[in-house]
């Protein structure tokens, strides 16, 4: 599988499944564009994969609006493929629903939901322009299984996949295609957090048994960046070992 001559954005590149990301989807031969609100380390990540960085926060339209900015000029217009991957992803769990503070829910909200459409927003008239257009949001398996004390994370990632479906209806008379991958616990950083038995969870309920490093999804997340992937427009993969089905 080849991305060569493919212009990818991909948000949240600064570490964990994003960084994993970059890299792969770098060997693929995709000229990458790497975003992120983490500086330092999304400039880091892009140095070494020899990707051009721009900081964004996806909870700004404005910074969102100057990002596609960018990626206009350094593409010339045209681009083949967004990962919509940036969010608050990370120390929101492990609190029950009638606990959650109003503005931690609302923060969720406006970066994981509001920044993915945003985001394809921005994007969409670069990559109709491109001729094979793909975004890819990640969502997560959490929002399919209901896992409990996660409200506003699942409330987040079950409307990005909401989002797919009908984005990929809006897109797809311009042969834009969009899909989701609903990833189970990752053995990223941001899941240290996470009580040994939500891991053991996932470790036992998997078809494939036990822990899934985000490496493991990269090849998944890569074809779906192809031109070959507009037939599962609309698609929600969960890429979690066979914790579930769907
Ligand atoms: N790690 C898992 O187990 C897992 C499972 C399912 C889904 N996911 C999803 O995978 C994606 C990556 O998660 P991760 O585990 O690598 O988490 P992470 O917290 O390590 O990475 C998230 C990235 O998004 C960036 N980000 C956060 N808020 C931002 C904002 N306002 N603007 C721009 N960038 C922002 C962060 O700086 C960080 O680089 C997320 O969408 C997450 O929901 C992760």
């Amino acid at each position: 599988m080849s991305l060569s001559g493919r212009h990818i954005l991909l948000t949240g590149a600064a570490r964990g499944l994003g960084a994993v990301l970059a890299r792969h989807l770098a060997g693929q031969g995709a000229a990458l564009i790497l975003a992120d609100l983490a500086e330092d380390e999304g400039r880091a990540v892009a140095d070494e994969v020899g990707a051009r960085f721009v900081p964004v926060d996806l909870g700004g339209p404005g910074s969102i609006t100057a990002l596609a900015a960018e990626v206009t000029e350094a593409t010339g217009g045209r681009l083949h493929g967004l990962v919509n991957n940036g969010a608050i992803a990370t120390g929101i769990g492990g609190i029950g629903f009638e606990d959650v503070d109003i503005d931690t829910f609302d923060r969720v909200l406006r970066v994981n939901v509001r920044g993915t459409w945003l985001m394809t927003r921005a994007a969409a008239p670069l990559l109709r322009a491109s001729g094979s257009g793909r975004v890819v949001n990640v969502a997560s398996d959490t929002a399919l299984w209901g896992a409990p004390n996660l409200i506003s994370y699942t409330a987040s990632k079950g409307a990005v996949i909401a989002m797919t479906r009908s984005l990929a209806r809006e897109l797809g008379p311009d042969r834009v295609g969009v899909t989701a991958v609903a990833p189970g616990i990752l053995t990223t950083p941001s899941t240290d957090y996470v009580p040994e038995h939500r891991h053991r969870l996932y470790a036992e309920g998997r078809a494939v048994p036990g822990p899934q490093a985000p490496e493991e999804i990269a090849d998944t997340v890569a074809f779906l960046l192809t031109e070959g992937a507009l037939t599962l427009t609309g698609q929600v993969l969960p890429v979690n070992n066979g914790f579930v089905f769907t």
